[in-house]
């Protein structure tokens, strides 16, 4: 356990609150973050801050498919996708910013915002164990805390510049209590003809949902409206070894035989990739 906070977590200290009694800040205390009333938090050897206790989330990413998404990230693939994310973001913000990456996976996207703004801080929420661990490295700037995205988090009222999530769960109410009223939520997601050749060719691939653009629109109505809305569309060309990433990284791993990933010539060697990215200001 380390003796002293990581310094990214340091940095986004006065933002965290106690989740048993959210009034209260936490402070590091022999390698755990504790509130006045005693209700103490482990920091992991990995470095991010295990708040999230009591039962465990539903959901999650296991450690195969946050490895697979960590190696696919690296051969930037979906890098168009993060500059689009930052540019959103820096668009909207400036100077001593913080921002939140919910359902954060490795960071990718969050340390694609701070490279952007060189005096921001970020942190990551995120379930995955394994997620946490990358995250927790992705950026000097850049703290990663355990929390389950259905929960009040466990972050002030009003302290939040950005809120970005990338293909993650949303809690809109949440989103809306920690932002500022100058903030924004920067939602990336898949539109229908998202990696279409690999469904094409996985009939068990998870597919999107055609209502899920109205869903969005229906939750995020009563707290947010569009300010813009950027498309981002081409097509990625995948070497060998990166179609099977692709796969395992999403939730369809769970319904595709790993067998069928690695037969030759059955996973195509470009996909479409097409996303929208929508800054929202909250109401
Ligand atoms: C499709 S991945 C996207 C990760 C990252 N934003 C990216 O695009 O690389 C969804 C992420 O949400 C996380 N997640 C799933 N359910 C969650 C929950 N209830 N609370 C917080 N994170 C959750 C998963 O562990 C995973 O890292
Ligand atoms: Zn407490």
């Amino acid at each position: 356990m380390p003796m002293s906070l990581p310094p990214a977590l340091e940095l986004s200290l006065d933002l965290l609150r106690c989740p048993t009694c959210p009034t209260r800040h936490l402070h590091p205390d022999r390698g755990a973050l504790r509130c006045p009333v005693g209700h103490s938090f482990d920091i992991a050897r990995h470095g991010y801050a295990g708040l999230l206790t009591g039962t465990r989330a539903t959901s999650g990413d296991d450690a195969a498919m946050v490895r697979a998404r960590d190696r696919f990230l690296s051969t930037g693939a979906y890098a168009p996708i993060r500059t689009v994310g930052a540019r959103l973001a820096a668009d909207a913000v400036s100077g001593q910013a913080t921002v939140v990456d919910v359902g954060c996976g490795t960071g990718y996207y969050l340390a694609g915002v701070l490279d952007q703004l060189p005096c921001a801080r970020g942190l990551g929420l995120d379930t995955s164990v394994r997620a946490l661990r990358s995250a927790a490295r992705a950026h000097e700037r850049a703290a990663a805390v355990a929390w389950d995205v259905f929960r009040p988090f466990p972050l002030a009222d009003g302290v939040v510049d950005v809120v970005l999530d990338v293909f993650a769960p949303r809690n809109p109410a949440e989103f809306h209590r920690v932002l500022r009223p100058t903030g924004r939520l920067i939602v990336v997601r898949p539109t229908g003809r998202h990696l279409a050749e690999l469904r094409g060719r996985l009939p068990a691939m998870v597919t999107v949902d055609p209502a899920k653009e109205q869903r969005l629109h229906r939750t995020l109505n009563p707290f947010f409206e569009p300010v813009v809305t950027e498309q981002v569309e081409y097509c990625a060309t995948l070497p060998g070894l990166d179609a099977p990433d692709l796969v395992a990284m999403t939730p369809s791993a769970r319904h595709v035989h790993r067998a069928d990933l690695n037969d030759d010539g059955l996973l195509p060697t470009q996909v479409t990739v097409s996303v929208l990215a929508t800054a929202y200001r909250p109401r």
